[in-house]
């Protein structure tokens, strides 16, 4: 620790290091949105295409991310002051902490949905229950007023009771306990999936290779995903980079992180598909899929009670540890750009993101006329954040790191301590200059519309 700041937190162990990033990345992205994209894009095909763009795209991102916020040491914005002090730089890190104000609103309206499933799986409220009763049931909780809320605002205290008690004792430790539990729910409902009869037909779904599926949106829908799906572009990573002592190795995590999501998406597949064809059910779209087609194949299974309890779980679980690393890029914002005490830095974040997130909670009932650009407040939010703020932020990161800081400080960071082999530096600062800001424009030309396939 002697290396950092004296008055500045930074995480106690390798394993702190690993929980934490590797918790940012796996959420609610992971286990809804993945499998069911993946399914519906090709299925093996798109999983082939996704690992190939982690590889090549995301984990340079996230070393990029890292560089900035291991060499700086300050938040998102203030390590791009910092490295270039005068310089309009910072105001990718200044767009990093209004996404990250978007993406918690409407992600924790989402994560709070879960609480309330955690609810209904302890009262055994699916039991017995039609489809369309479970749909109706769906419908009219997220149509409603004051449930909504009522979850929304305890996940978002649960999120700041978490970033309050700091980084070590806060984030590092709930994540440390947090992560492996993910894993051990996660690996028995994939259990209990692939041994159900039938199962082989949901497998066959997610990986049987379809090419013909492939067409360039589907492309660009699998590099989207990797970026979301590894929480780049937005500061999330330089944050909690700035926090990584200087003798951890930033390669191994990038690594092992991007790794761990790759692995919990798929396995979130496997604890799906499987279940979702054994009982004969086409497979739904996103939020469908989790919260009424699932509900419907608990209810029916042997020990569907504790598998759903279990999933509801996991899902709270992976969602919290992904809201407290959005919430984190806005309190160390506040406390080093503010000269705001962690508490006090944690409750205006917290108050103000609420705002934005009542507006996104009402999105499905009161609020549903309202609409900008044709958008509810919560499609806003999804819609700016994931497809303009992330595509757009981790363009100019890699420029920033490829083309400002350049190869010396590359060097530093992610070699001098044998991070990342001295000989590979010459290919990802190719893949960084070039590979990796080209792929991006296409995302985000995509995203707003500007090239359509
Ligand atoms: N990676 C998270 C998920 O897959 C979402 C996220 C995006 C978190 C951006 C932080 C920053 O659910």
């Amino acid at each position: 620790m002697a290396d950092l700041p004296s008055n500045r937190d930074s995480f106690g162990s390798k394993f702190g290091v690993i929980a934490a990033t590797a918790g940012s990345a796996i959420g609610l992205g992971n286990i809804w949105r993945f499998p069911y994209v993946a399914g519906e894009n090709g299925g093996a095909a798109f999983i082939i295409m996704y690992l190939g763009f982690i590889v090549a795209i995301g984990i340079p991102v996230m070393l990029s991310e890292f560089t900035i916020g291991r060499s700086a040491q300050k938040n998102a914005f203030g390590s791009f002051r910092k490295l270039a002090p005068r310089r309009p730089w910072y105001l990718i890190g200044l767009m990093g902490v209004v996404a990250a104000f978007m993406i918690l609103a409407f992600y924790t309206a989402v994560a709070g949905w879960t609480l309330e499933y955690i609810y209904q799986s302890v009262i055994n409220g699916f039991a017995s229950k039609s489809p369309e009763q479970l749909s109706g049931m769906y419908d009219s909780f997220i149509g409603g007023t004051w449930r909504p809320l009522l979850w929304f605002f305890v996940f978002m205290g649960l999120t700041a009771a978490i970033i309050m008690a700091g980084v070590q004792k806060g984030i590092e430790k709930y994540t440390k306990i947090l992560m492996p539990v993910l894993l051990i729910l996660l690996l028995a409902l994939v259990i209990r999936s692939v041994t159900l009869p039938g199962a082989e037909k949901g497998i066959a779904f997610l990986f049987q290779p379809d090419f013909s599926k492939i067409t360039p949106s589907t492309v660009l829908e699998a590099l989207g995903q990797a970026f979301f799906s590894l929480s780049i572009g937005m500061g999330t990573l330089i944050t909690y980079s700035s926090y990584i002592q200087k003798n951890d190795n930033l390669g191994t995590t990038a690594f092992s992180v991007a790794f761990a999501d790759t692995f919990i998406a798929i396995m979130a597949g496997l604890a799906i598909f499987p279940a979702v064809f054994a009982f004969g059910i086409e497979p739904g779209s996103g939020e469908g899929l989790v919260y009424i087609t699932l509900p419907n194949i608990f209810q029916q299974m042997p020990g569907g009670y504790f598998f759903s309890l279990m999933f509801f779980v996991l899902l709270g679980v992976a969602a919290l540890t992904s809201t407290i690393s959005v919430l984190e890029v806005i309190v160390a914002f506040f406390v080093e750009e503010l000269n705001l005490k962690r508490k006090a830095a944690t409750w205006l974040a917290t108050s103000s993101v609420s705002v934005l997130g009542i507006m996104c909670v009402l999105s499905s009932s009161s609020m549903s006329d309202f609409t900008i650009f044709g958008f509810t407040v919560f499609g806003l939010m999804d819609f700016a954040s994931a497809n303009i703020l992330l595509p757009l932020g981790g363009l100019f990161i890699v420029l920033f790191v490829a083309w400002f800081l350049g190869r010396d400080k590359v060097k530093i960071e992610l070699s001098n301590n044998g991070s990342l082999k001295a000989g590979y530096i010459p290919l990802f600062m190719f893949i960084i200059k070039f590979i990796a800001p080209l792929a991006i424009a296409f995302i985000f030309l995509q995203g707003v519309g500007l090239i359509n396939f």
